[in-house]
């Protein structure tokens, strides 16, 4: 099989992409290289995704999200998490920054800091985040060593809801693509991020969905 020969499954598939008038307000969170965050953008560019990406946080001075949301023009804050005496404090501070900005949702797109419920419980059901494997296999760090180790044929991710215990929550949507003999971590976790790059702005489209519901009933 050629290494790159494979269909990519996705759960629920791509389809007509839901318009939002108004466009969702989100709020993005990263500490990585930010390039999920740059699908959202891009997304968002295109037209795919009815969304204002309104503002960034990141914990990490030097990471490429951040970079990456100066070159793309898009409203990036640090919040040094080795500044707040505790992870409720950090989450404190975050939800005022999201609900000054008016952000009706957020997504965390390699978020890499365990989030409390002083966060989660200020955006309830309206906090999701993305996870390279197929939930519920291979919660936490490293998943995707965790998934190599265990010798499971498939690979993936996941965009599911975030609660109080790490990586678990319902789940939006799933990408899944084939573990290939030969496949190190670097090899796997290109396959993954290419379907994470289609994935996040799908499954926040998905998400959006059922935010704009939950607020008509509301009034
Ligand atoms: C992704 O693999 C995501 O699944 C995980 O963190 C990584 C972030 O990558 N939560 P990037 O910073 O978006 O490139």
């Amino acid at each position: 099989m050629n290494s790159e020969r494979y269909s990519a499954l996705i759960v629920p598939p791509i389809g007509p992409w839901p318009r939002f008038d108004p466009p969702l307000r989100l709020g993005v969170m990263a500490s990585g290289t930010g390039s999920n965050f740059e699908a959202l953008h891009d997304a968002t560019a295109c037209g795919d995704l009815s969304a204002q990406l309104c503002l960034l946080v990141v914990n990490k001075a030097d990471c490429g999200a951040r970079q990456r949301a100066a070159h793309l023009g898009i409203r990036c804050e640090l919040r040094d998490h080795r500044h707040f005496t505790s992870r409720e404090a950090l989450d404190q501070d975050l939800v005022h920054t999201f609900q000054d900005e008016g952000v009706e949702a957020i997504v965390m797109a390699g978020w890499m800091r365990i989030v409390t419920p002083v966060l989660i419980d200020a955006f309830p059901g309206r906090l999701i985040n993305i996870h390279p494997s197929l939930l519920p296999s291979f919660r936490g760090m490293d998943a995707i060593g965790q998934c190599l180790t265990s010798g499971a044929a498939i690979a993936g991710c996941t965009v599911h809801e975030v609660q109080k215990d790490v990586d678990t929550g319902p789940i939006l949507a799933q990408a899944a693509v084939p573990v290939l003999p030969g496949d190190d971590k670097e090899k796997l976790t290109r396959r993954i991020q290419a379907q994470e790059h289609r994935l996040l702005p799908w499954a926040t489209a998905l998400a959006g969905q059922r935010w704009r519901k939950a607020a008509s009933t509301q009034g």
